[in-house]
């Protein structure tokens, strides 16, 4: 069934001239409805339709049939509420996240919403448990938005390693961080065995290549419209190792808004969080994390974490560790 109800843009098509869903409020079902209906629609809602330098590109070598990727704010609506963010404190042990694959706790015991992470009630802090660090890089909790950069900004993970499931990609993008490509490998197997399968499209992107993958949006798109699909150096997830973005093993739609109906995509977000990986720009969910919907980009948080993000219904990262929302920089 197509969710997006409308036919999807070519992969080269150019940037989208109608009328966009702001970064300031979230559009209600009303003017959503008007939006497709006056044929705005699906072009209204990609304002981060492919550009020369989508996503993922700078990285690597596409390997042929892997597609040309554009991201996009397209897709199906993220299940459930997100009010059930959950308080954990900023300042957690970062030694934890030296941790296994799916050894990730859940940030916290009590659901306690909190704005921010240190907002949390002392009497509710002090019956957290020692928990992994939302700054350092190298924590599998670590969170990167726009008001958020890495810290260093030329972070670069010690353990980058290549795992072993089908690449669409070759070079630095082919690698995750240790821990993050024994996850990949566990899901794309089961995948394969759901007989779903899914290639590596991007994985990690060094500062110096989200130089190049930024600065090709903003050339072929302008700067605001590339803030909706391509962090700025210094911050995206792609840097930590702890990010990548999916493809189908038969390349259609990579980075394009119809990806959200591939195989891959159904799979990953009905079982992405079993391996400890979370869809980290959700739909409609762009006021919080910055992005419009990649269907594409999982984000490894650790399988009890992930499972209990969605137990819950929480959409984002921002609401599950209780941290301000980040549409823009700062
Ligand atoms: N497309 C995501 C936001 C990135 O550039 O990291
Ligand atoms: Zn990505």
């Amino acid at each position: 069934m197509c969710r997006n109800c409308s036919p999807h843009p070519s992969a080269d098509a150019g940037p989208s001239t109608g009328t966009q869903p702001t970064f300031g409020a979230q559009p209600t079902r009303r003017a959503l409805a008007r939006l497709l209906m006056t044929g705005a629609g699906l072009s209204a809602l990609t304002a981060c339709t492919p550009g020369p330098a989508p996503e993922s590109e700078g990285t690597g070598t596409p390997v042929a049939g892997s597609g040309s990727p554009s991201p996009s704010a397209t897709g199906s609506p993220a299940s459930g509420s997100a009010s059930a963010a959950a308080s954990v404190s900023a300042t957690a042990s970062p030694a934890a996240a030296s941790s296994s694959a799916g050894a990730a706790k859940s940030p916290s015991v009590s659901a306690t919403p909190s704005t921010t992470a240190a907002a949390a009630p002392p009497s509710a802090a002090s019956r957290l448990p020692k928990q992994f660090s939302l700054t350092d890089p190298a924590s599998p909790w670590v969170i990167v938005n726009k008001h958020r950069p890495l810290k260093p900004a030329n972070y670069v993970p010690a353990d980058l390693v290549q795992p072993r499931v089908a690449l669409a990609v070759t070079g630095e993008a082919a690698q995750l961080n240790r821990t993050t490509a024994a996850a990949a490998e566990r899901m794309f197997a089961a995948a394969a065995a759901d007989g779903v399968n899914i290639t590596l499209a991007s994985g990690y992107r060094s500062y110096a290549t989200q130089v190049v993958t930024y600065n090709g949006w903003v050339s072929s798109q302008g700067r605001a419209a590339a803030d909706t699909a391509s962090a700025r150096p210094g911050y995206s997830e792609h840097q930590t190792g702890w990010a990548f973005d999916i493809g189908d093993a038969g390349g259609a739609c990579s980075f394009q808004p119809c990806f959200a109906e591939q195989p891959a995509a159904v799979w990953a977000k009905a079982n992405a969080h079993r391996f400890g990986f979370v869809v980290r720009y959700p739909w409609m969910q762009h006021t919080i994390t910055g992005y419009f919907y990649e269907s594409w980009h999982l984000r490894y948080i650790g399988v009890e974490a992930a499972t209990d993000m969605r137990k819950r219904g929480v959409a984002t990262l921002e609401q599950y560790f209780g941290l301000a929302s980040a549409p823009g920089y700062l």
